[in-house]
Parts: structure tokens; C-alpha cells; sequence
């Protein structure tokens, strides 16, 4: 089976590292279409030369985000358009295979790709680094789904992160109408919930009976407020040149 890679991208200091990154992770991942989505309204063309370099099957697309959610003070609704976007896509040119969310700044073992590959309605698996207690991830008792764990339930159906679940795309286009809300914090649930009718009993509990981390919700850290486009742009204050 094909698997449908979602990744919500946006322009910062920190985006071509992340996609070069994210690129080269897969690059080892045989049988994909790579869906990357910008948060912007035209493709940021180092974006698109990275992607042709890789050879890898890609669509570039773009999908702003909704201005009454950008201009809005506090938590924002990330990756929300863009996925959706990727979703539309999925809708309009595929019909089997599995698709998966990865945003790019996040770490990915190159097994859970092959393990996810085999989904028939939706799979999970554990996910590090998230949360204080460092970890998101169904909870299996005896072979069998027993419940969730996760830094922050708030009340959730599906307290889970983005990472941590793939889903069938037969089982996704069952459901037209299931899409990603824009509510910040509740996205996953939201859209897991979208899939209805779904059980938590009825996941496919992935990475050794979700003993293992195989995906980890990384984080960059803010290093320079800007990225030096190419390697020639000096600031006289910062150099020093050989005399003759
Ligand atoms: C956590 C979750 O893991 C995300 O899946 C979720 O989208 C996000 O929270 C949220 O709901 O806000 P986090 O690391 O906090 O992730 O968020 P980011 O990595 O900053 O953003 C998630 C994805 O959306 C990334 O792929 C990022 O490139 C993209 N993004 C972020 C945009 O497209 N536009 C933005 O303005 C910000
Ligand atoms: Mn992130």
C-alpha cells in the first residue's frame, strides 16, 4: 500500500533545515506520495527546488491559514488548513493506501512507516516527548487496547498527538465529512472523532503492542531571527576581509 504523507510547512528561519531533515528521513521510505502544504499563499520556491532535489513522488500545495484565526491573539489553529488541504487532495486522487500526518519539525524511526503501511482503519502507536511526562501513547494490556495516557486528557475521546496514529484511506473516504477542526489543542480528537463511527477498542495498536517509540514530537529551538538565504549576504559589521 501507498502511503500519503501530510506535512503542514511554513515559512521561518528554521524551515528548510526542518525539510531538509524531514526529506532524508523519507528518502529511506519506499512507496510514497509526500503531500507538504504551506501555511502561505504562494509555494516559497526553496521549498519547491528542495523537493525536486529529493526525487522523492511530492505535491507542493499551499493553504493559508483563515485570517480570522491568524489575526487572533493566544494558541492558533497550526497545520489545521493545511492538512485539510492534504485531505481534499487524498478525497480527489487516491483510493486506497494509508495516509499519515507528520509536521516537520518532529523525529521519525523509519520502521513506523513500514508498520503504519498495513492499516485497515486506524493505528496508533507511541509518541516521546510530549508533555511534561514526556510521552502520549494507548495503553495495551494483554494484547488488547486498554486505555490512553497523555500529559493533558481534557476530557478528550482521543488523547493523542498528531504523530502518534495513521489512517486507512478506503476507511477516510467511508467518511466525506470527516475533517480536521479548527480548534487548538483538540485538533486530533476532533478529527478522530470526525471519523466516527470509531472506537477506541478498535485501533490497530502499532510499535511492538505501543512498547516502543518510534516518533518523537521534537522541537526546535529558536537559534537567529533570520535565516540567511544563501551564503553571500554579509553584514559589514560581521566580517573581516583579507587586506592586499
Ligand atoms: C502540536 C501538535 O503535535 C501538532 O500536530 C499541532 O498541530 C499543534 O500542536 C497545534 O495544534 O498547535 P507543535 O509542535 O506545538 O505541535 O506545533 P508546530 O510544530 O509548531 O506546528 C504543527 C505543524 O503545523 C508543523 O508542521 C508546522 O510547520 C505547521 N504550522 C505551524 C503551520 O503550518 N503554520 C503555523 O503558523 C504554525
Ligand atoms: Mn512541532
Amino acid at each position: 500500500p501507498k502511503l500519503y504523507i501530510i506535512t503542514p510547512t511554513y515559512r521561518r528561519p528554521e524551515q528548510q533545515p526542518e525539510m531538509t531533515r524531514l526529506a532524508q528521513t523519507l528518502l529511506h521510505v519506499k512507496n510514497i506520495k509526500w503531500l507538504v502544504i504551506e501555511d502561505a499563499d504562494k509555494p516559497t520556491p526553496e521549498i519547491t527546488a528542495l523537493l525536486k532535489r529529493t526525487g522523492i513522488d511530492f505535491e507542493h500545495l499551499v493553504a493559508p491559514m483563515p485570517a480570522k484565526y491568524k489575526n487572533k491573539k493566544g494558541s492558533k489553529p497550526r497545520g489545521v488548513s493545511n492538512r485539510n488541504r492534504g485531505i481534499e487532495w487524498i478525497r480527489e486522487n487516491a483510493s486506497d493506501g494509508v495516509m499519515y500526518f507528520a509536521d516537520d519539525d518532529n523525529t521519525y524511526d523509519i520502521r513506523i512507516f513500514e508498520q503504519m503501511r498495513h492499516t485497515k482503519k486506524v493505528s496508533m502507536w507511541p509518541v516521546g516527548l510530549l508533555t511534561k511526562v514526556g510521552l502520549s501513547t494507548p495503553v495495551v494490556k494483554n494484547g488488547q487496547f486498554h486505555g490512553f495516557y497523555d500529559g493533558w486528557m481534557a476530557n478528550r475521546k482521543f488523547p493523542v498527538d498528531m504523530a502518534e496514529f495513521a489512517v486507512s484511506v478506503k476507511f477516510l473516504l467511508q467518511r466525506p465529512k470527516a475533517t480536521m477542526p479548527y480548534k487548538p489543542g483538540y485538533e486530533e480528537d476532533g478529527f478522530l472523532k470526525s471519523l466516527a463511527p470509531l472506537e477506541p477498542k478498535e485501533l490497530e495498536l502499532l510499535a511492538n503492542g505501543c512498547t516502543e517509540i518510534l516518533v518523537w514530537h521534537t522541537q526546535s529551538k529558536k537559534n537567529s531571527p533570520s535565516a540567511a538565504i544563501n551564503a553571500t549576504q554579509y553584514k559589514d559589521t560581521n566580517l573581516i576581509e583579507l587586506k592586499k
